[in-house]
């Protein structure tokens, strides 16, 4: 490998053949966005180009610097992802820019809409380095930190998945954070009164989601289901009594905002569950199950906003009878 103008070239002439791709891939996974290095072969890498984009995605740039007969040179860029697309469509691509976003403080759930530079801006974040960051997770594939793909599940699948993981979960989860709560505002609250707001907004949170999951378990997930049978069928469906889809979505994504508003309250409150050094085991407990908690409602919100709910737009648009 040796320096063009700051651009490292490799020469594929000289690898053996087997380590050919995997060698190129790696040095491809280790670039920064925005940075670009060039290939040096004595074919045209074509192969290489479709194999990039299949387990790449639209990532890079490609450019022919030689186009032969004898000398072939391409110069590969990697793009800067963050800046078009949204924090959910990021998130959704690979699930483990979550933790990145959620170390800045960075609402990818509720908020995914936003862009990286928008959230940026309004939470004075470094945006360089949250990119730096960013594109560090995409370098560690892993087998162990390979996320479960979850954008190419069927619809109806992954509503029955959302339910049978996260609504269980909650549901589970809500009696004993509850009485955790509760016990330790009663317990502590004159020392430490915050966790007589942590334990008023918990209950908030608890009967808001309580009131909302039966509304997704009950109208919006089978209607999701009926649109995905009904496109696997190549059937037209009439409209349903709610209009269009995209209302009963509105709402569920307002019920998600309140949701994690409580959450962020808790937080807050507990300013990022610090333990104070008179925390007896409950105190202990009920901080650790509330973060896992709002890990959780985080994933499960995720799921919904960025992924199931743009699917069963795109779904509706396919089988309604009026478009
Ligand atoms: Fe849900
Ligand atoms: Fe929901």
């Amino acid at each position: 490998m040796e320096a063009t103008q700051n651009i490292e070239t490799l020469d594929v002439t000289i690898i053996e053949p087997r380590l050919k791709h995997p060698t190129i891939f790696e040095m491809f996974d280790r670039l920064q966005g925005g940075a670009a290095f060039i290939i040096h072969n004595d074919h045209d890498p074509k192969p290489l180009y479709y194999q990039l984009l299949g387990e790449r995605g639209s990532t890079f740039k490609w450019e022919y610097l030689a186009q032969g007969p004898e000398v072939w040179e391409v110069k590969i860029t990697k793009l800067i992802q963050a800046d078009g697309e949204t924090i959910g469509e990021l998130v959704a691509s690979d699930f483990r820019k979550a933790q990145v976003f959620k170390k800045y403080g960075i609402d990818f759930c509720c908020g995914g809409k936003k862009t990286v530079a928008q959230a940026c801006e309004e939470k004075g974040v470094d945006k360089e380095a949250l990119e730096n960051e960013l594109n560090t997770t995409s370098t560690t594939t892993t087998a162990n930190a390979r996320e479960t793909d979850y954008a190419n599940w069927q619809p109806s699948f992954l509503a029955d998945y959302i339910v049978n993981m996260h609504h269980t979960y909650v549901r589970e989860a809500i009696p004993a954070l509850y009485e955790y709560t509760t016990k330790i505002a009663s317990v502590h609250g004159k020392s430490h009164p915050e966790l007589l707001e942590v334990a008023r907004h918990f209950v908030n949170v608890a009967n808001e989601l309580e009131a909302h999951m039966p509304k997704e378990e009950r109208v919006l997930f089978p209607y999701i289901k009926q649109l995905d049978e009904a496109k696997k069928q190549g059937i037209l469906l009439d409209e349903p009594a709610f209009g269009t889809i995209q209302n009963p979505i509105n709402m569920m994504e307002m019920e998600h905002e309140q949701a994690g508003k409580e959450l962020e309250a808790i937080r807050e409150k507990t300013n990022n569950y610090t333990l104070p050094p008179d925390a007896c085991a409950t105190y202990t407990v009920a901080f650790k199950k509330l973060q896992e908690f709002e890990e959780d409602l985080h994933r499960h919100i995720h799921l919904e906003n960025n992924i199931l709910f743009p699917k069963a737009l795109e779904l509706e648009k396919e089988t309604l009878k009026s478009n």
